[in-house]
């Protein structure tokens, strides 16, 4: 084979070569570092969007590389002639919406004597980019929900080592993300969970059996710092890549739990003292019944002792003496009814410094339970700047906690169901509570009588909520009284005292 036959045999190799990268939509180029002149495939000029004839140069190229990465890619292109340094480059093409992404690889070959050429390939890698965008997009959205929702997340691989470790994570149990990752979750549990572990997850590897996965259970967590604390854990399963993967999901149950116990606790509290004031009411009630027999009794008693004074009878001095004791014994039950009746009115109370929103609030958690359900709207206005009141807490509650289910009763036959509460400052030291709602009212006839003992239209009313109410309010220095409102419900009112110390010049 003669040279130029050789030759022209390479010659036709190259293109078959360039042809069959080009099919692939690779793109090649070459820089001729003397003349700055540019090469460029039929795919390379179709990838710059540049017509098959146009000639180009080094220049060209750059002016159609988007700005912001044009200066990046020359210094990139200029370290390579300069030290020969390899060439990996991606950067988008100029004046393309949304923006379109390349990437270039090449090298020097250097020509005996002569100053050579920068060689290499270009393709199209915007798909992969719009990818890679969007995992890093969805990365920061799982890492923002992981940041704000209040529960733990923990990624663990199928030997029980902790891959991920949410930032409430660290909260929760104490140990940053760094001293996590790579431990075993065990060290997150106290015993015996934490050395059975590693068998619960080979078992479930062997079994499949599920015993919390993706149910969920209430466990024992432990911190860094060795106090364990009750969670709740949910976990999923996945895989990926071949290997199995446990997500935990964690919430801490810790303020949930004292804020269960703190309700049962009030629950008590108010049972027992509903029970103490309807004695009292008991106790004034009969008090006020027994008093006129008990002086009838006593008025008799004189009356025959005057009729004895003239008589000669020998016993008449047994008998005196038996009648003053009886006497002294009517005048004796009437005060132990009395002192009952102060006891129960004026003792046991507690007075403190109370937030009317949170005896509001708690005294709702038990009185308007199931109101949601029962399609009452719940509008609690309440007003922070008039908020500390000087009252027994249990008592106060004990108030609202009646005029809520008054309301509810009232309501639950009615077309509109809504219950506000509002409180706002009505004298220096005093501050008004309201409670409306939107039921049938009150009846002109009744209105006097609604805060009677034993006055009830219900026919299973005790009738004694709205005295004993009206009885605490007047114990704490206030008043309690009832309206029709607009809506044609009822609104009842009750002051509080403020809390001293609440500066009175806050409300002007
Ligand atoms: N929000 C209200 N709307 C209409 N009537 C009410 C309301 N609250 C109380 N009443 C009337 O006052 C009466 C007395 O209430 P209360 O002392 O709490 O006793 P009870 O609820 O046991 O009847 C009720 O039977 C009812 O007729
Ligand atoms: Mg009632």
């Amino acid at each position: 084979m003669t040279d130029q036959a050789q030759s022209s045999e390479a010659l036709a190799r190259d293109r078959r070569l360039q042809q069959g990268i080009d099919q692939y939509g690779v793109g090649s180029w070459e820089l001729n570092l003397a003349t700055r002149e540019l090469s460029w495939s039929v795919t390379a000029r179709r990838l710059f969007g540049v017509a098959p004839d146009a000639p180009v140069n080094f220049d060209t190229f750059l002016s159609l590389i988007d700005l912001e990465d044009r200066e990046r890619v020359a210094q990139a292109i200029q370290r390579a002639i300069d030290h020969g340094d390899n060439l990996d480059l991606m950067y988008r093409v100029a004046d393309r919406q949304p923006s379109h992404w390349l990437r270039s690889r090449g090298g020097l070959v250097k020509e005996d004597g002569g100053a050579g050429y920068l060689c290499g390939i270009v393709l199209d890698v915007d798909q992969q980019k719009v990818l890679e965008q969007e995992l890093r997009l969805q990365q920061s959205q799982l890492r923002s929900i992981l940041d704000t929702v209040p529960d733990a997340m923990i990624l663990i691989d199928g030997r029980g080592i902790m891959r991920f470790f949410s930032s409430a994570a660290e909260r929760m149990f104490g140990l940053t993300e760094k001293e996590a990752i790579g431990q075993n979750i065990s060290i997150l549990m106290p015993r015996p969970d934490a050395t059975r572990h590693d068998n619960y997850i080979s078992r479930y590897n062997s079994t499949g059996e599920r015993h919390i996965i993706g149910i969920g259970r209430i466990v024992t967590g432990q911190r860094k710092n060795g106090s364990t604390f009750p969670i709740h854990l949910s976990i999923g399963e996945m895989e990926s890549g071949g290997e199995r993967y446990f997500t935990g999901f964690i919430r801490d149950l810790t303020e949930y739990q004292q804020t269960q116990a703190r309700l049962h606790e009030l629950q008590a509290e108010l049972v027992h003292v509903s029970r103490l004031t309807a004695m009292g009411e008991m106790a004034s009630a009969l008090a006020h019944e027994l008093n006129q027999p008990l002086s009838a009794i006593s008025n008799y008693m004189k009356g025959s002792r005057r009729l004895l004074a003239g008589s000669r009878d020998p016993n008449t001095s047994k008998i005196e003496n038996a009648m003053e004791r009886a006497a002294e014994q009517a005048l004796r039950a009437g005060q132990i009814i009395r002192r009952l009746r102060d006891f129960v009115a004026r003792g046991e109370s507690e007075k403190r410094v109370e937030s009317l929103a949170k005896l509001v609030e708690e005294a709702g958690a038990l009185g308007l339970t199931g109101a949601r359900e029962q399609g009452v709207v719940l509008r609690f206005r309440m007003d922070p700047s008039n908020d500390s009141v000087l009252v027994d807490r249990v008592q106060i509650q004990q108030v609202m906690v009646n005029l809520f289910r008054n309301a509810l009763e009232a309501m639950s036959n009615a077309p509109r169901k809504e219950l506000s509460i509002s409180n706002t400052r009505v004298a220096d030291d005093m501050i008004e509570v309201t409670v409306s709602d939107t039921g049938a009212g009150i009846p002109d006839d009744i209105k006097a009588k609604l805060f009677q003992t034993f006055f009830t239209t219900k026919d299973t009313g005790m009738g004694v909520g709205l005295s004993i109410s009206r009885s605490i309010i007047e114990a704490h220095g206030g008043r309690m009284w009832a309206e029709t409102n607009s809506a044609g419900g009822a609104t009842f009112r009750f002051t509080l005292p403020i809390a001293p110390g609440e500066d009175l010049n806050d409300g002007a």
